[in-house]
C-alpha cells in the first residue's frame, strides 16, 4: 500500500530546475534566486518572463526585445479566431482556452519543429496570444466586438485595455501587472508537474501547455480563485462571515484560498495581494469584499490554523479591477504560462521520461473466468 507520506507525491522531488524555488518554512519563493519580495514590487511581466526563460534578469535591449517580441505575437491564429465563436457559446472560459491552445498548434508558424529555437519563440507566440483569448472570449460570448490588441502597451496593460475598451489608469496596470509577476511560477505545482510530464514523453510544448491548463482549472489549484469568490458572494455581508466559516468547517468543507501543500507559514504571494485588495478597496469606496476577507482569514486562522494562499486575495484583487469571476482562472494560467513554458523548455533540455511507480492494492493473481461463468 502506498504510505500516506507518499500520497499525492507528498515530498518527491520530481525534476530538477533552475528556475524556481520555495522555502515552505520560511515561506520564501524566489524565481531564478531572485526573492518573489524584490521581483513583485519592481519587475514588470515581460522582465519575469526573460529571466524565467533566460535565467538572468535582461538589460534595457533585451527587455525592449521581449516586449516588442510579445507585444506582436497577441494575435491568435485564423484557426483559433474562427473557433472562438463556438467556444464562446458552448465552453467556460477556461475550457476554450485548453481547446484553444490545443488548436493553436496546427497553425503555429513553427510547425511540429521541435529544436530548441522553434520551442523558444513557440513559448513566446503561446505567453502572447494567452491574453487576447481570454478578452475576445469575454467579448463574443456578451455579444460586442473584439478589441484588438495594442502594441505599445504592456502585456498588463494590454489586456486590461482588450477586456474594458479604456486604456487601465497606471496604478490599476501596475497593480495587474503585479499580479501575473506574483503567478508567474511556482516549482513543482500540479500544473507544471503535468506540463512537464507531458514534455518529458517528446510531445510538443503546445500539448504540454494544453495539459497544464488542464490541470490549472480544478478547484483545487487555479480554479480556487474562482471559488473565493463565490464564497465572498454568497457570505454577501462582513457580520455574517464568522459563522459562515465555521459551519463549512463543521460540516468537514475545505475553505477555498486556504492551505499549501508546501508553504506551512503566509504564502510570500498572499502577503502582497492582501497589500493591493487592501488599496483596491480604499481606492473604489468598497470595503466589503475586503472585510469579509479579513474576517475569513482570521476565523480559518483560529480553527484550523491555515493561513491564505495566493488565490484568497487575488479573487478580491480581479473583483476589485472589475474583471468577471470566471476569467480568474484564465487569468492565473495568462501568468503561469510564462513559468510552464519555462519548464517545458528546461525538461527538453535535459530529458528523461518521468514515469513513477505504483503500488498494486487489487486482487491477488486469479484463473480467467469465461463470459458464460461470470
Ligand atoms: C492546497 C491544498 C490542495 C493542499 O492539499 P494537501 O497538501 O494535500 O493537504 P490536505 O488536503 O491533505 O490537507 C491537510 C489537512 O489540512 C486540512 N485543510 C487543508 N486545506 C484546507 C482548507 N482549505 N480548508 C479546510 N481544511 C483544509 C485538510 O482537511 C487536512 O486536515 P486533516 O489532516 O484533519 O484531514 C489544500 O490545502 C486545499 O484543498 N486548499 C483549498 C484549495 C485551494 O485553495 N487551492 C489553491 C492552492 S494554491
Amino acid at each position: 500500500m502506498a504510505s500516506k507520506a507518499g500520497k499525492g507525491l507528498e515530498g518527491v522531488v520530481a525534476a530538477e530546475t533552475a528556475v524556481s524555488d520555495i522555502d515552505g518554512l520560511q515561506g520564501i519563493l524566489f524565481y531564478v534566486g531572485y526573492d518573489i519580495h524584490d521581483l513583485a514590487p519592481n519587475a514588470s511581466f515581460e522582465e519575469v518572463t526573460y529571466l524565467l526563460h533566460n535565467l538572468e534578469l535582461p538589460n534595457a535591449s533585451q527587455l525592449d526585445e521581449i516586449s516588442q517580441e510579445l507585444a506582436s505575437d497577441r494575435e491568435p491564429n485564423d484557426l483559433v479566431i474562427e473557433l472562438l465563436p463556438r467556444l464562446a457559446t458552448d465552453s467556460s472560459p477556461m475550457s476554450m482556452l485548453r481547446t484553444a491552445v490545443s488548436a493553436a498548434s496546427v497553425q503555429d508558424p513553427d510547425g511540429w519543429d521541435m529544436g530548441a529555437e522553434a520551442n523558444y519563440r513557440k513559448a513566446m507566440r503561446l505567453i502572447a496570444f494567452f491574453p487576447t483569448l481570454v478578452a475576445y472570449f469575454d467579448h463574443i460570448r456578451n455579444g460586442r466586438d473584439t478589441i484588438p490588441p495594442d502594441a505599445s502597451l504592456s502585456q498588463a496593460a494590454n489586456f486590461l485595455y482588450m477586456l474594458k475598451g479604456d486604456k487601465a489608469d497606471d496604478e490599476s496596470a501596475r497593480i495587474f501587472d503585479m499580479c501575473l509577476v506574483l503567478h508567474a511560477d511556482h516549482t513543482m505545482n500540479a500544473s507544471t508537474f503535468a506540463a512537464r510530464v507531458c514534455a518529458a514523453t517528446l510531445s510538443d510544448i503546445h500539448s504540454a501547455i494544453t495539459a497544464g491548463i488542464a490541470a490549472l482549472k480544478g478547484p483545487l489549484h487555479g480554479g480556487a480563485n474562482e471559488a473565493v469568490m463565490k464564497m465572498l458572494e454568497e457570505i454577501k455581508e462582513p457580520s455574517k462571515a464568522g459563522d459562515y466559516i465555521k459551519q463549512r468547517l463543521a460540516n468537514k468543507d475545505k475553505i477555498m484560498g486556504f492551505g499549501h501543500r508546501v508553504y506551512k507559514t503566509e504564502d510570500p504571494r498572499a502577503t502582497h495581494l492582501r497589500r493591493m485588495a487592501k488599496e483596491l478597496a480604499e481606492k473604489t469606496g468598497d470595503g466589503t469584499n475586503y472585510e469579509i476577507s479579513e474576517i475569513i482569514e482570521k476565523t480559518v486562522m483560529d480553527e484550523k490554523g491555515l493561513y491564505p494562499n495566493v488565490d484568497f486575495y487575488a479573487a478580491s484583487v480581479y473583483g476589485y479591477l472589475g474583471i468577471p469571476t470566471d476569467l480568474f482562472t484564465p487569468i492565473f494560467a495568462c501568468s503561469r504560462v510564462a513559468g510552464w513554458t519555462a519548464h517545458v523548455r528546461e525538461q527538453y533540455a535535459d530529458n528523461r521520461l518521468i514515469r513513477p511507480d505504483s503500488e498494486y492494492v487489487g486482487p491477488d493473481p486469479r484463473p480467467w473466468v469465461s463470459l458464460n461463468d461470470r
